[in-house]
């Protein structure tokens, strides 16, 4: 069933000045240290064809492009952001490696066992449905194919202090434990090939996010910033709540690696 509201929701603020000011360039944990990680997974080479579901800004499919030489599609429900990696894609003279197109993960604009490999950051947490997305994996994959999922975790059971805060962050609130994505992965067709603990790259990541919303709150004070609608005191809360939650083990992030 199509939730047009949450995927908007999710595309609009992966599409956001706030967003980047966040993030930087790589909207995932271990930014393009862990993307190499997958390429290497994946076995990449200059002959792979990869498809990049949920593409954001491009950064990753930049970096898999210049270190293993294969070229990239990538796909992505937000405009602003396909735009923004087709633009950096030309200026660094990528521009025949690479494209990037406005698609929908549950309905992927490809043909029939038209890719090598495909790659999915941070991005299937968020679909609301995983396992349709998952049969579009398999259907656009070449007999064989490898797919390198790197995703959020989150334990089974409530999390009270987080639940709160879900509507703030709807997208990235039906993220699951690493074995139900497993799960979801293999109803679909897939045979498990590896499994990485990551957590450690996300308590980075959520440590760089309070020093970033520190100077951005300073930053705003100071008329040197404009970010209308932005609540300073829900996102901190919200990052201190998701750090604890990392630290105690009831989020996480993980790479999983599966065959068609
Ligand atoms: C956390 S960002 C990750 C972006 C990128 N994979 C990265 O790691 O830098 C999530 C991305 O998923 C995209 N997205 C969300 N739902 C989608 C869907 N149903 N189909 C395609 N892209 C989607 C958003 O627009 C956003 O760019």
């Amino acid at each position: 069933m199509e939730e047009p509201s949450v995927k908007q929701c999710c595309a609009t603020f992966y599409g956001s000045d706030f967003a980047r000011i966040l993030l930087g360039d790589s909207f995932h944990p271990g930014g393009t240290r862990l993307t190499g990680r997958l390429g290497n997974l994946l076995a990449l080479t200059r002959e792979s064809h990869i498809l990049d579901v949920a593409s954001g800004r491009g950064t990753s499919a930049f970096y898999l492009a210049e270190s293993f030489g294969c070229k990239v599609t990538g796909v992505d429900l937000s405009q602003e952001n396909v735009s923004l990696a087709i633009d950096e894609a030309g200026r660094l003279g990528l521009g025949g490696l690479l494209s990037f197109q406005v698609g929908d993960a549950e309905r992927l604009p490809f043909g029939d066992k038209t890719f090598d490999a495909i790659i999915c950051e941070c991005a299937f947490c968020t679909f609301p449905s995983k396992p349709v997305a998952a049969r579009e994996f398999v259907r656009v994959l070449k007999p064989s194919g490898l797919l390198g999922l790197s995703d959020l975790t989150k334990t089974e059971e409530a999390i009270p202090e987080l639940e709160g805060l879900l509507s703030w962050i709807a997208c990235i609130g039906d993220a699951r434990p690493t074995r139900r994505y497993s799960e979801i992965l293999a109803l679909a067709g897939f045979q498990a090939v590896t499994v990485e603990d990551h957590r450690d790259a996300l308590v980075s990541m959520v440590r760089e996010i309070q020093g970033k919303l520190f100077g951005a709150e300073i930053a705003v004070a100071l008329k040197k910033l404009h970010l209308p609608g932005v609540d300073f005191g829900v996102a901190k809360q919200f990052a201190q709540t998701a750090l604890q939650a990392t630290q105690n083990g009831k989020l996480g992030y993980a790479v999983i690696v599966s065959r068609k």
